[in-house]
């Protein structure tokens, strides 16, 4: 007998940026992160998982190409629910048995690894599916722990809207869950746009990044001790009161601290390219020009930004982008919207 389950996960996009890691093992972060997750028309990453008892082996596709099922961090998603499985294995009636092998075929609509926050949709996604097809993670909280051992960012994109993870104190990990903070309707006027400065693989992965972090940089404790505490709490205010203002301000300076954080690295970091520098120079001037934040822009592992901004502003700055920089500076529009389940 075979099971089978489809899902689509959408990709989150941090205004208080995770970087660093107090337990490498169980993915337990430094600092609490807040994000927005997007809508999935135009990016998701899709995932099927099938699971049969005459299935050799466990195996993994990724955009059409097999990957080692030996990564460690797949192999955490496997293990944990595996586990819960075989603690349920009673009374699930329908579910394969935690020793059938598991196929798993996962696509994404938009560029891999290139600071496009692929993984976080990518385990979000299967670890999703895996749930819904052991039949494990009774709340989506449980969900959120499953997926923060595939990517810590992944545990963000389990629901739609704004959502915080809150870094947790116990050493296990057990308090170190996503929550949403507002759902997707709370805020409509949102919307993302997202400029693709360049779809290749970044040079150093965020995971390989934030360990040398930690381990070089004395900024990353004072940010992480002293400033992303009152970040978070001021941040959660603005959103629940629609104030895009200090949204937007506290969105771009942590996204430049990430950054110097970056740089603080010895070696030094640098996922910002001229590109970059100069629409962090654009909109700076654009908002200056205006007298209040008008769009606010952030960037992950990679030169490719994102900016969130109210609809009313979307052509004008779209306008900008056009006319200050090359074609090839796509922007792509979507609303921060929320987490849909597809099964099949
Ligand atoms: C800059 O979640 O990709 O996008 O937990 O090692 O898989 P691992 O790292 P990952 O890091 C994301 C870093 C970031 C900021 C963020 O999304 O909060």
């Amino acid at each position: 007998m075979s099971h089978a389950v489809t899902c689509t996960a959408p990709v989150n996009i941090a205004v208080i940026k995770y970087w660093g890691k107090r337990d490498e093992e169980l993915i337990l972060p430094i600092n609490s992160s807040l994000s927005g997750t997007l809508s999935q028309d135009q990016l998701h990453a899709r995932t099927s998982v099938m699971a049969r008892a005459d299935f050799a082996s466990d195996a993994i596709w990724l955009n059409g190409k097999q990957e080692s099922i030996e990564n460690p961090r797949l192999q955490n998603c496997l293990r944990e629910i595996r586990k819960l499985a075989a603690a349920k294995q009673t009374h699930q009636q329908g579910a394969p048995l935690p020793t059938d092998k598991v196929h798993i075929c996962s696509v994404n609509n938009f560029p891999t690894a290139a600071g496009l926050a692929s993984s976080a949709a990518g385990y979000a996604c299967l670890v999703y599916a895996l749930a819904q097809l052991y039949k494990v993670g009774d709340s989506l909280a449980e969900v959120t722990k499953l997926a923060r051992v595939g990517s810590g960012s992944a545990c963000r994109s389990i629901y739609g809207g704004w959502v915080r993870w809150v870094m947790g104190e116990a050493a296990d990990g057990s308090d170190s869950i996503a929550e949403q903070v507002v759902d997707e309707h709370h805020w409509p006027e949102i919307e993302v746009l997202i400029l693709v400065v360049s779809d290749h693989k970044k040079t150093t992965s965020s995971t390989a990044g934030m360990q040398t972090t930690v381990e070089t940089s004395s900024l990353v404790k004072h940010r992480a001790d002293k400033v992303v505490p009152q970040r978070m709490e001021d941040i959660q205010n603005a959103i629940r009161a629609r104030d895009f203002e200090t949204f937007g301000r506290i969105t771009m300076q942590d996204s430049n601290q990430f950054h110097a954080v970056c740089l603080d690295t010895y070696p030094p970091i640098t996922y910002l390219n001229d590109v970059s520098r100069g629409i962090i120079d654009m909109l700076t001037k654009y908002n200056a020009h205006k007298g209040k934040i008008q769009a606010a822009y952030t960037f992950d592992a990679g030169p490719n930004a994102v900016i969130y901004l109210p609809r009313e502003n979307v052509n004008e700055v779209v306008n900008l982008v056009r006319h200050f920089f090359p074609p090839a500076v796509g922007a792509e529009a979507a609303f921060v919207r929320g987490f849909r389940d597809v099964p099949a």
